[in-house]
């Protein structure tokens, strides 16, 4: 099943994967200021290895659960919990599409580059809606559709197709080739600390489900929903990425 495959995907391109916490701490500080999460119920939905969760958690977050369907990366997540010392941190394996959490459970809901890997995107978003609190707070991080998403998506869709044991070597061969061009660019080096470029094109040529949306098309999505969107950023910032847009959005405070 394509779900329990992005589990096991991620459970080997994750696991050992930490994105800088400073670097990370610095980013996530544009969309959340002490008042609005300070003792609060935090929802990080696909949380992987757990980085923001811990931030929110060690910045004075109530509570925050961590759910993610990859069992590797949670248990790199409870390993942070345990350096960083939190007791409000919980990690669960749990599938985004289908949340065991009850209605309007959450003042934030935080899903960073998350619901694009679900078989079901939209879905995926009306559970993180239907868990949130009315007037709570959803964040959403989505791979941005480009003119190139056509090219990326060739490329992506036969190389998932080769056998697994070869796509270590595989990213380490288009590494080779990559370098160069990543070098006239010179973002990965100055910002994507942690990760070689062989595991990132690991994540983004492997990957065995990918979707991607124009920030209209979410945009029109929360409006029906009547959420009021608050910040709306066309590229992540983190690690200087192009390929995500951002949007946090309120929801409406008398809305189921
Ligand atoms: C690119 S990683 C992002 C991790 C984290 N949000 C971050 O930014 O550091 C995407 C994560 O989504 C998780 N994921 C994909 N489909 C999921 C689902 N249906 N339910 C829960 N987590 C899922 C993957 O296992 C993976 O850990």
């Amino acid at each position: 099943m394509d779900k329990e495959k992005v589990g096991k995907f991620y459970d080997v391109v994750w696991t050992e994967y930490i994105p800088e916490y400073p670097a990370t701490e610095e980013h996530w500080g544009i969309f959340y200021n002490t008042e609005e999460f300070e003792g609060k119920n935090i929802l990080d939905a696909g949380c992987g290895t757990g980085i923001f969760s811990i931030i929110f958690a060690n910045h004075g977050a109530g509570k925050v659960t961590g759910i993610d369907i990859s069992e590797g990366s949670l248990g790199t997540a409870r390993s942070m919990k345990e350096k960083f010392h939190l007791t409000n941190a919980e990690f669960e394996q749990q599938d985004m599409l289908n949340l065991p959490f009850a209605d309007q459970s959450f003042d934030i809901v935080w899903a960073w580059g998350t619901v694009h890997h679900t078989t079901d995107p939209y879905r995926a978003i009306s559970q993180l809606i239907r868990v949130l609190k009315p007037g709570g707070s959803l964040l959403l991080a989505v791979y941005t559709r480009t003119k190139l998403t056509f090219v990326h998506e060739i490329i992506r869709k036969i190389l998932v197709h080769t056998p697994k044991r070869s796509w270590t070597f595989l990213s380490k061969v288009m590494a080779v080739f990559l370098s160069p061009v990543v070098f006239f660019f010179k973002k990965r080096e100055k910002s994507r600390k942690g990760e070689k470029l062989e595991e990132l094109i690991l994540d983004w040529y492997f990957v065995p489900i990918r979707h991607y949306y124009t920030p209209e098309e979410i945009r029109d999505f929360l409006e029906k929903q009547g959420f009021e969107i608050e910040k709306f950023l066309p590229a992540s910032g983190r690690f200087n990425s192009t390929s995500n847009f951002i949007f946090k959005a309120r929801k409406p405070a008398s809305r189921q």
